[in-house]
């Protein structure tokens, strides 16, 4: 078996090699494909062909089997209600991914993953978070706007044993959210084994929208991750490693191996989290049938935008609509990725229903405006690298080095390039601490609809350049870095103070 997985190691990395040069969108690909293997070259094609380009992805996904349903998330109620305590704690543990098998993992008030936190706009709230590990970690709340001592990075650490509250006001719109750890050199690893739970952020204007809005019902979180699990079918990060970004063949949904999902004959609401460390999901219905899309990272985008396929990279979010309506008991229905992997099916039960809900045309009113295109670039980031040697701005991450400053509260514009290598290069999923931003333009022209709306990741392919229009409501410390968990630890990631 030992020799098996070695030899997938070296293709891995020679499809890994090969994909690169397809990273270029297309445009030119002037790599000599002569040492490499009619199929490798079929795969590079292949992504080609794939509009978003995705370096990451040679090892294909296995198809779920369906016969487990979906686990949800449990709904974290606070502690006590008048002062909104909510309670994490960062445990180990194990879970029985394999039907009988004991798999280690770590978890958020459980083994394995965490739960969903739900908060409404203007609350003031207390996370009192608790490291039962024997390690340090840090809880890092991704895309919420948060003071920077709060935000969970590199220097806010909670030591084995230590307990530590975080207390904040919510100031942000409807929006799925999410937590992880990040202490330095260890992020990839603890992530990867588990660590990871959702913030559902509500607003008054969200609630009279009549959404799918029930839990578990016709509103469900998925949060995608694959993993490559040892003989002994345990989570050894470090068996699985790859510097370019951790990868595995199986895929786990909110941690469910082979899920399927029940719904009902309605509208229903799929809150979609990339959780990977690594891989890139370009998710498609089975039936080539479209469905809507209700928000991006960081809210509700302004109408429902009707797509066939969305391609989300690592911390990237988006919610869609399936109307599940115009399908009966029998029909197959599934989610699948760019390579026609079946990542969900469906069963419809047509038993199961919910209050009647609606894609309303109007659903928020986020905007770029005038002002904020015709600012200057006062913020300069290259990317650029790959494996161990990615930069920002031909640096790597020092926890003593300040990048940049920028004052609360002012909009600044923020340009990142994402610098080709000889082999073309590679997409890079950036995202920013402590704020909600917006895409000004890319490569001088609008952002598709799709992005059209708060965001906190963004997928910059290799070549192209974003312009941000970046805003700090609190102060403090704040990360920037690519999402892809090993180049975060491979040091492509700075530092901003904001005062
Ligand atoms: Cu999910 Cu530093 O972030
Ligand atoms: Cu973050
Ligand atoms: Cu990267």
């Amino acid at each position: 078996m030992k020799s098996t997985i070695l030899i997938t190691g070296i293709l891995l990395s020679a499809a890994i090699m090969g994909a690169c040069s397809a990273g270029d969108s297309g445009s030119t690909d002037t790599m000599d494909h002569s040492n490499m293997s009619d199929e490798e070259i079929q795969k590079t094609n292949g992504e080609m062909e794939n509009g978003h380009m995705s370096h990451t992805n040679p090892l294909a996904l296995n198809d779920s089997s369906g016969e487990n349903e979906l686990a949800l998330p449990p709904l974290l109620k606070p502690q006590n209600n008048k002062e909104n305590i909510y309670t994490i704690t960062a445990q180990s543990g194990e879970t029985e991914i394999f039907d009988g098998i004991q798999t280690k993992t770590l978890g958020y008030n459980g083994s394995f993953l965490g739960p969903v936190i739900q908060v409404n706009e203007g609350e003031k709230i207390t996370f009192r978070t608790k490291n039962e590990l024997d390690e340090k970690t840090t809880f890092h709340w991704h895309g919420v706007e948060i003071p920077g001592i709060g935000d969970g990075g590199p220097h806010n650490y909670v030591n084995p044993g230590e307990s530590k509250d975080v207390k904040f006001t919510v100031n942000q719109g409807a929006a799925t959210l999410w937590f992880h750890p990040h202490p330095e050199g260890s992020t990839a690893a603890q992530v990867y084994q588990g660590l990871a739970g959702l913030i559902y952020v509500e607003d008054e204007q969200s609630k009279t929208l009549h959404l799918p809005n029930e839990y578990g019902i016709n509103d469900f979180p998925l949060i995608f991750q694959d993993k490559q699990f040892d003989d002994n079918r345990q989570l050894n990060y470090k068996f699985a490693m790859n510097d370019d970004g951790t990868i595995g063949d199986t895929l786990l949904i909110n941690g469910t191996i082979n899920p399927k999902l029940t719904v009902g004959k309605e509208k229903v609401r799929l809150r979609l989290v990339n959780g990977s460390n690594a891989r890139n999901y370009t998710y498609q219905l089975n039936t080539g049938d479209a469905f809507q899309q209700i928000a991006t990272d960081g809210g509700l985008i302004n109408e429902p935008n009707k797509l066939r396929e969305i391609t989300l990279t690592p911390g990237e979010r988006a919610e869609i609509i399936v109307d599940f309506s115009k399908y009966d008991a029998n029909s197959e229905i599934a989610l699948l990725n760019e390579n026609g992997a079946i990542l969900l099916p469906f069963n419809i039960d047509e038993q199961k229903s919910s209050n009647p809900s609606d894609i309303p045309t109007n659903l928020n009113d986020y905007s770029v405006t005038n002002e904020e295109r015709n600012l200057p670039v006062s913020k300069k980031l290259e990317l650029f690298g790959m494996d161990n040697m990615v930069t920002i701005n031909n640096k790597q991450f020092d926890m003593n080095r300040i990048d940049f400053t920028q004052k609360q509260g002012e909009t600044e514009i923020w340009e990142i390039y994402n610098k080709p290598d000889m082999m073309g290069g590679m997409t890079h999923p950036f995202h920013i601490h402590g704020t909600q931003f917006k895409i000004v333009s890319i490569d001088g022209q609008e952002p598709p609809v799709s992005e059209q709306g708060w965001k906190d990741t963004v997928a910059i392919d290799a070549g192209e350049t974003f312009k941000l229009a970046v805003k700090f409501n609190n102060k403090g410390i704040y990360m920037f870095h690519c999402h892809i968990l090993e180049h975060e630890e491979n040091g492509m990631m700075g530092q901003v103070e904001v005062k």
